[in-house]
């Protein structure tokens, strides 16, 4: 029998239950801005950091110590997939990812592969068991994967880029090819965000921080119907939260895909949200990462601003992306404390 969690007001926050307040955490909080984690840096490089559950259960449980957020996101990144089917991927500090042979041509296609997702990212699971033993049941951990689009934008262009024009090329010249690894991101992804709801992660995420560069058809061809799938393999598994970065056009049919909650960038009113997502599915965000920037009282107004807007039931405070790397802890924490005070 495992215990049940102390703090779980993000796992009823998505199942739709009363809360006393909104539960808070960050994207990307696991690190970057951190110092402890900058210090890691210097003896550890990146993917040995994912790779050590030990050091990868450290770095999650960091911000839950040092922030106080109501949940834990496991530490690792949604480029462990490509290198699970077979990629080779670089991290190069300062510059990002890069993956020095991208697929583009069929014969690409024979370098990888749809992996045994139990074999090839135990590392992965292992970090979830290590985790979970470091939080001691004191809040939920949180899994996560890149949703097919976002990893094909990776996997196609071969690094980081603004409007991944290579990506979107290829999948206007060769959407047969396009489909086809799509499809095996989606079926290496369901098997291994089952295996992390196995391991013991109570929800997960799905990032799609590039959907905002496909227009809506587009969207409706290469990423909306591979994040539903994905949803509904596991939505009666385990809790799903889909964060589809920019994609404000297609929120009444992300919120039929049955996901529990749907991630927000700041580009989106709440009222237009709302309306659009309808009342059943839980909201979560939608901080600008940059107004963490802004003086302590003006965080706290602008914080409490957001939660007025958005209601305190069925929402889950959270920034619109990735903190950024030199937002000052205290600021990160003031945000934190704002949302653990609020009162309506
Ligand atoms: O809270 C957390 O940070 C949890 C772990 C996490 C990482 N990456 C660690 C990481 C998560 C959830 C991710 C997701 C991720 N990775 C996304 C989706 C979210 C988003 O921000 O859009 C994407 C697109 C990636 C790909 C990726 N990984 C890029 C573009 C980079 C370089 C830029 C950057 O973020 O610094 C990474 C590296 C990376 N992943 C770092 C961390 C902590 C920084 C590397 C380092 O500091 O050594």
């Amino acid at each position: 029998m495992t215990n049940p969690i102390k703090n779980d007001l993000l796992l009823r926050a998505l199942r739709g239950e009363l809360v006393e307040r909104p539960p808070v955490w960050m994207m990307r909080q696991a690190g970057r801005y951190l110092p402890d984690f900058r210090a890691l840096r210097t003896t550890h490089s990146f993917f040995e950091r994912c790779r050590t559950p030990e050091l990868a259960a450290e770095i999650t449980v960091m911000p839950v110590r040092q922030i106080g957020v109501d949940a834990a996101i496991l530490f690792s990144d949604i480029l462990v997939v490509p290198l699970a089917m077979g990629m080779e991927v670089e991290m190069h500090e300062g510059r990002g990812p890069l993956l020095p042979q991208p697929v583009r041509t069929v014969a690409d296609f024979e370098r990888i592969r749809v992996p045994d997702v139990c074999e090839e990212l135990r590392y992965v699971t292992d970090a979830i068991a290590a985790s979970r033993d470091l939080l001691r049941s004191d809040v939920p951990l949180i899994g996560f994967a890149g949703a097919p689009w976002t990893l094909l934008c990776y996997m196609v262009e071969g690094h980081g880029a603004k409007s991944f024009d290579l990506a979107r090329e290829w999948c206007a010249r060769e959407p047969g090819l396009a489909h086809r690894l799509l499809r095996m991101i989606t079926d290496t992804t369901i098997a291994y965000l089952r295996a992390q709801a196995d391991a013991g992660v109570d929800c997960v995420q799905i990032f799609d921080s590039w959907a905002g560069l496909l227009g809506p058809s587009d969207f409706r061809i290469f990423a909306q119907p591979y994040l539903i799938e994905i949803t509904q393999a596991l939505r009666d598994h385990v809790p799903v939260i889909l964060f589809a970065r920019g994609a404000w056009h297609a929120l009444p049919d992300l919120a039929a895909s049955g996901a529990h909650a749907l991630g927000l960038d700041w580009n989106i009113e709440s009222s237009f949200a709302r309306a659009h997502a309808g009342p059943c599915v839980t909201l979560q965000s939608n901080f600008d990462p940059a107004h963490l920037f802004a003086p302590l009282p003006e965080i706290e107004r602008r914080t409490r601003a957001m939660i007025d807007a958005f209601g305190v039931q069925r929402y889950i405070v959270n920034l619109g992306h990735g903190i950024l790397p030199t937002t000052p802890v205290d600021h990160a924490r003031a945000f934190v404390d704002c949302v653990k005070i609020f009162q309506s």
